[in-house]
């Protein structure tokens, strides 16, 4: 049981992140959020793949992921729902919002060390690539929002989002809504 409620509880509070990754992921496009600017090094300060509007469908989606879970927890099903230390009533209705901001400004971030490093955009940066924006998203959970997750989650979370984050590139793929695998 003990496990089950490690794995339920770190997916439940992640799932922020997740949904703004994939709706920037899915929505995201039009204008770069480098308006197309090259850095004092000649290459794109971010590139192509960093756009307003999956900045902004991305915050909007974690959001409201973060609300439903709020909602949920007032007078929905979460109201009683805990397992010994873990409690999944969320309590600050922006909580989804901190989430989706860490995931996002991590994953910009990244790409600013990518486009210098040389590496265009859409190429692969192994490791960092998926654990960007959970871990950016973690800090600013652990930062703004009033609960945390246990090392134990952690951990399940930074051995399980890599290989989620191919699988649903994979399905991306497969289903021509992204053009290469990873
Ligand atoms: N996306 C977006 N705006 C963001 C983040 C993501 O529009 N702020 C969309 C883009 O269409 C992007 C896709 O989500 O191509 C996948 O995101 P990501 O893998 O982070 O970008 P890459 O295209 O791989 O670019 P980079 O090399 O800079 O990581
Ligand atoms: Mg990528």
């Amino acid at each position: 049981m003990w496990i089950l409620a490690v794995i339920l509880h770190a997916l439940y509070y992640i799932s922020p992140a997740y949904a703004a990754n994939s709706f920037a992921l899915l929505l995201g496009g039009g204008k770069p959020i480098d308006s197309g600017k090259n850095f004092r090094d000649g290459r794109r300060i971010l590139g192509d793949g960093k756009t307003w509007r999956g900045l902004f469908v991305g915050l909007l989606f974690g959001f409201l992921f973060g609300l439903m879970w709020y909602f949920f927890s007032q007078s929905g099903p979460l109201n009683e729902v805990y397992y010994g230390i873990f409690d999944f009533r969320i309590t600050d209705p922006f909580f989804g919002f901190y989430l989706a901001t860490g995931a996002l400004l991590a994953d910009i971030i990244k790409s600013f060390f990518k486009r210098r490093l040389g590496i265009k955009r859409g190429r692969p940066f192994w490791g960092v690539d998926q654990l960007d924006f959970v871990l950016g998203a973690l800090l600013f959970a652990y930062l703004l929002a009033p609960t945390f997750i246990i090392l134990e989650e952690f951990i399940f979370l930074i051995i399980i989002t890599p290989a989620m984050h191919l699988f649903g590139n994979l399905l991306g793929y497969k289903s021509k809504i992204k053009d290469v695998w990873w």
